[in-house]
């Protein structure tokens, strides 16, 4: 059943202490996405509390993706890819940002509909700074974030108030 699959996703993500530098605890969810029936928990918890408020997903490159994919199939919808600065081909809105252990840069098309309603989607939400730059990513292409779902958040360190969305769902806790 959902809720003994969806407890085998959470312990199938794995703990690297020191990665990719010291004093970071990396929570490797590769393990998860191999098995099947916790991918399919996963994808449909993630998804559940959104049911009808979006009409695209987008997903945050490169972990975001592996779960966006998915989601949007599963939904039965469209995919929009948050890339990291200078992969994509057309014009772009670009926004900074820092996160628990780099610099980084996501840019996204600027050719969504207006009031197009995005589901953001990705892996881990830490600092918060990545999916808050996606927030602002979105308005600056003219879409509306109507919710914002992580597979995993990493308690305390500060990512949900940076974030400041009610509307963010976390599968898992850590
Ligand atoms: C990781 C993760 C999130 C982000 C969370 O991405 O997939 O996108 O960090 O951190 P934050 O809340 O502090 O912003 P990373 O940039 O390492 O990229 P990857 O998905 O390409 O591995
Ligand atoms: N993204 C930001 N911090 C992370 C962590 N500790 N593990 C995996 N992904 C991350």
């Amino acid at each position: 059943n959902t809720s003994e699959a969806l407890a085998r996703a959470e312990s199938l993500i794995v703990s690297i202490p020191d990665y990719p530098k010291p004093g970071i605890v990396f929570r490797d969810i590769a393990p998860l996405l191999a098995d099947a029936d916790a991918l399919r928990a996963t994808v449909d918890g993630l998804l559940e509390p959104f049911a009808g408020t979006f009409d695209v997903v987008a997903g945050i490159e490169a972990r975001g993706f592996l779960l966006a994919g998915a989601a949007a199939i599963a939904a039965g919808v469209g995919l929009i890819p948050i890339r990291k600065a200078g992969k994509l081909p057309r014009p772009a809105a670009s926004v900074s940002y820092t996160l628990e252990y780099a610099d980084a840069a996501i840019e996204m098309h600027d050719d969504i509909a207006p009031g197009t309603r995005v589901l953001l989607l990705d892996d881990v939400l830490a600092t918060g700074g990545t999916i808050a730059a996606a927030h602002t990513l979105v308005a600056e292409v003219g879409g509306i974030v109507t919710g914002t779902a992580v597979l995993l958040e990493l308690d305390g360190l500060g990512g949900r108030s940076a974030v400041g969305d009610d509307n963010l769902h976390s599968l898992f806790h850590v």
